[in-house]
């Protein structure tokens, strides 16, 4: 293989794959469990409902959105090379969530690790995969995002209550075989001076837990959501417009933006900035709310399965979340849904 061929080859999603609980909360549930209304929630979120898992933790959604990845794409678990697994929500400290679903799907040959990167997980997590790929070091690497936001959601604070909900989401990525197919470019970025506007404070090396980080509720996430929308809300408009700059794109060039699921108005003034008609943007907050590190390969895999998402659409992801951390990713999307012409 030449050295020319060697820097030409790509990281391509191949097949996609999700997972949301059966349990719904919807925003009337939550009228009856703090002082809301639907109405509030619809008109400044675009939140209608979310998912609850009843039974099982991160590591079982994450498990679910792989097999059916691996259905998608033919395969055998054995095949996977390695498991990425983005989440704020692991299901202990140590051994990695990894770990924990490579044992769950049977992915015998396969080594992992978390990653941590809140609601960019995703997309930090994404170009880490690719990168074995790029490397040629892999054939197959899983990226999943998975959080179980309700392990750590105070249900009697109704700033952040109405916002979070439990899925799971994956992609396989394999060496594209066409160099122009594939993830063409991106934009990472993080900045821990927003780190005082969205975080949970116990249970970590700083606040260990203790009765008293337990009584003073120190182990359920706390969102200014004043501050972080007004960063993230230009935020995420500036690295995509900054993505799209970069590679000459203009808004007629772009067939889907991918976007982080926290709010339809941080949605729509990306979308603006971009120049894209609103049926240009995958939007799921409606139904499951914010995911963290879910949303955005959940988008996928949804637009994917009814046959909205085709090989040859230019695709840009886009998030903005805890840490800060943010970003954009630019996609070549290369796989059709057979069933769905
Ligand atoms: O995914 C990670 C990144 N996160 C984000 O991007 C989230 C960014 N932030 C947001 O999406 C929004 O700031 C929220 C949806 C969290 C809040 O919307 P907002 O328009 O910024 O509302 P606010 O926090 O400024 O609150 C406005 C009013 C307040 O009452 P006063 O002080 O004006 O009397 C709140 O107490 O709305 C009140 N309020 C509520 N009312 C009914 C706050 N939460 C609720 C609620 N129901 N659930």
């Amino acid at each position: 293989m030449s050295t020319e061929h060697e820097m030409r080859r790509r990281a391509a999603i191949t097949a996609v794959g999700h997972y949301v609980p059966d349990k719904i909360l919807s925003n009337f549930d939550l009228e009856k469990m703090v002082a809301t209304t639907d109405e509030w929630i619809r008109t400044r979120t675009g939140i209608r409902e979310r998912r609850i898992i009843e039974h099982g933790a991160t590591s079982d959604m994450a498990a679910k959105a792989i097999e059916m990845l691996i259905v998608n794409r033919g395969i055998s678990v054995e095949e996977i090379d390695l498991i990425v697994v983005a989440t704020v929500t692991p299901d202990m400290f140590f051994p990695s969530t990894a770990c924990l679903v490579q044992q769950k799907i049977g992915a015998k040959k396969a080594w992992g690790f978390d990653l941590s990167g809140a609601c960019s997980g995703f997309i930090y997590a994404l170009v880490t995969g690719a990168q074995f790929i790029e490397a040629g070091t892999y054939k197959k690497v899983v990226v999943v995002g998975s959080d179980k936001m309700s392990a750590i959601t105070d249900y009697s604070d109704r700033n952040t209550c109405i916002l979070f909900g439990d899925a799971a989401a994956a992609v396989l990525l394999e060496p594209s075989n066409d160099p122009a197919f594939g993830i063409i470019d991106h934009r990472l970025y993080s900045d821990g001076s927003g780190a005082p506007y969205l975080y949970m404070k116990g249970g970590g090396s700083l606040n260990p837990p203790t009765h008293e980080t337990v009584d003073k509720n120190m182990h359920t996430l706390y969102q200014d959501g004043k501050a972080v929308f007004k960063v993230a809300v230009i935020g995420m408009a500036d690295v995509s417009e900054e993505i799209m700059k970069a590679n000459n794109l203009t808004g007629k060039d772009i067939d889907y933006l991918v976007p982080h699921q926290a709010n339809l108005r941080i949605i729509d003034a990306c979308r603006e900035r971009m120049g894209l008609d609103p049926s240009k943007v995958m939007i799921n907050i409606d139904k499951y709310g914010n995911t963290t590190a879910a949303t955005i390969p959940l988008c996928l895999s949804e637009w994917w399965h009814c046959g909205k998402l085709k090989r040859g659409h230019t695709l840009v992801l886009s998030s903005f979340g805890a840490g800060y951390t943010w970003g954009a990713v630019l996609v070549k999307w290369s796989v059709n849904n057979p069933n769905k012409p």
